[in-house]
């Protein structure tokens, strides 16, 4: 199924820039102490827009994701161009999520009417932490007491807001991080995106880790702080719906599902990725990730796009089975089938039902486990192999 015939088509726009880098982070972003030149951004934004569109025309657009990156360092008017560029190439249906990423910073917060006024009515916020000091270890340049202020400010712009936090920080115990959750939940209307802190190779806490100089828990603890956060937000009423996020049902961000569901999504922007299926091929496709070499780029051709590949039948069963596991609701095997040529192997699904690791209902599909979610990378791998 295309993503014109199944309904979800997603739009992400990738805005590069932050005010710091944060030691843990390897995401596109870069710090400018220059100005950046918005309009010249938005321009190429739109341009980037049409160029795409043309190449998949007649997609109605079921979502928006505004992310970086900081894009709450845009003005809001470069927010309303680029969202304008969007509804000019593609039909946008009525009532789709557009979701802007923000840092939760009193100046930020301040442009947050701004934005709703330009067309964004869901905003995700990277709290990160709820205590100064995780904060200031986290790199990050706000204070609990100035990103909870952004939590209400957005609360009372947006009918719909959600806010991340990194959990397995370091010194940081299992009843520590049951009662910051708690204490999210009261501040989260309906959605929160919880995320276990990686060490990711090239970031300053990759070589404070290597060196000793920076200690996560360790394996058993890593797991007790993942059950705590399945038990006390299943008792707060946002039980998980894929394995890092966790939403009021109905609640769950629409944009995100398009990935995760292997639905069709354009990328637009600095490093962003794509997933567009052209003549029954579904293509993977990756921007130019600097900046300013993205930006010379869609000038001169109209696009970003440094690679185009069209994915084989093992890639897409391979992706589908990666992300569609992540998911509470699971995979239809039939589908995988459908995708990748064949089906999943009978006694691969009998041993890893009978570790405890996967269920199989009786319409055939197939979820992973609390006991196998930990375990996330090996069942694919056993499953895909
Ligand atoms: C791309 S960031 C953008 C959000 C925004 N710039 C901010 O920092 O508030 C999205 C989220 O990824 C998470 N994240 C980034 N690096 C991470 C890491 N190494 N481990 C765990 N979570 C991480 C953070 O929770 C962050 O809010
Ligand atoms: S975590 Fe957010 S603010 Fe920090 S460097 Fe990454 S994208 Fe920028």
């Amino acid at each position: 199924m295309t993503g014109a015939d199944s309904g979800a088509f997603g739009v992400y726009v990738h805005w590069p820039f932050c005010l710091s880098k944060c030691p843990y982070c390897d995401f596109n972003s870069h710090v400018r102490h220059a100005p950046i030149d918005e309009a010249r951004y938005a321009r190429a934004f739109a341009r980037e827009i049409e160029t795409t569109a043309a190449r998949i025309p007649g997609r109605q657009v079921t979502s928006i994701f505004l992310g970086g990156g900081t894009p709450s360092l845009m003005q809001p008017e470069t927010v309303g161009a680029i969202l304008d560029a969007i509804a000019r190439h593609w039909r946008v249906a009525p009532g789709a999520e557009v979701t802007l990423e923000a840092n939760p910073t009193s100046v930020e917060a301040t442009r947050f009417a701004g934005y709703r006024t330009a067309g964004v009515n869901r905003v995700s916020l990277g709290v990160q932490a709820l205590d100064d000091e995780s904060l200031s270890a986290l790199g990050r340049l706000h204070t609990a007491r100035e990103a909870l202020d952004a939590v209400a400010i957005a609360r009372r712009a947006f009918d719909r807001y959600s806010f991340d936090l990194i959990y397995a920080r370091p010194g940081q115990t299992p009843a520590m991080w049951a009662g910051e959750l708690q204490r999210a939940i009261s501040e989260a209307a309906e959605h929160l995106s919880l995320y276990q802190l990686t060490i990711e190779e090239g970031t300053p806490f990759f070589g404070l880790h290597a060196a000793g100089r920076l200690r996560t828990p360790d394996e058993a603890t890593a797991r007790a702080l993942y059950d705590v956060t399945q038990e006390v937000c299943a008792a707060g009423g946002l039980p998980a719906y894929e394995i890092s996020n966790h939403a009021r049902p109905g609640a769950e961000c629409q944009h995100n599902l398009v990935y995760w569901r292997g639905e069709e999504y354009a990328g637009i922007g600095p490093g962003a990725h794509a997933r567009l299926d052209i003549d029954r091929d579904r293509h993977a496709i990756s921007n130019e990730k600097r900046p300013k070499a993205w930006l010379m780029r869609v000038e001169a051709r109209g696009n970003g796009v440094v690679t185009d590949d069209i994915l084989n039948s093992e890639e897409r069963g391979d992706e589908f089975l990666l992300m569609g596991l992540r998911l509470a609701e699971g995979i239809d095997p039939q589908r995988y089938t459908a995708l990748s040529g064949r089906a999943l192997d009978p006694d691969r699904i009998a041993m890893l039902r009978e570790e405890g690791a996967i269920t199989v209902d009786a319409c055939g599909r197939l979820r992973v486990t609390q006991t196998g979610f930990p375990v996330l990378d090996a069942v694919v791998a056993d499953l895909a192999a």
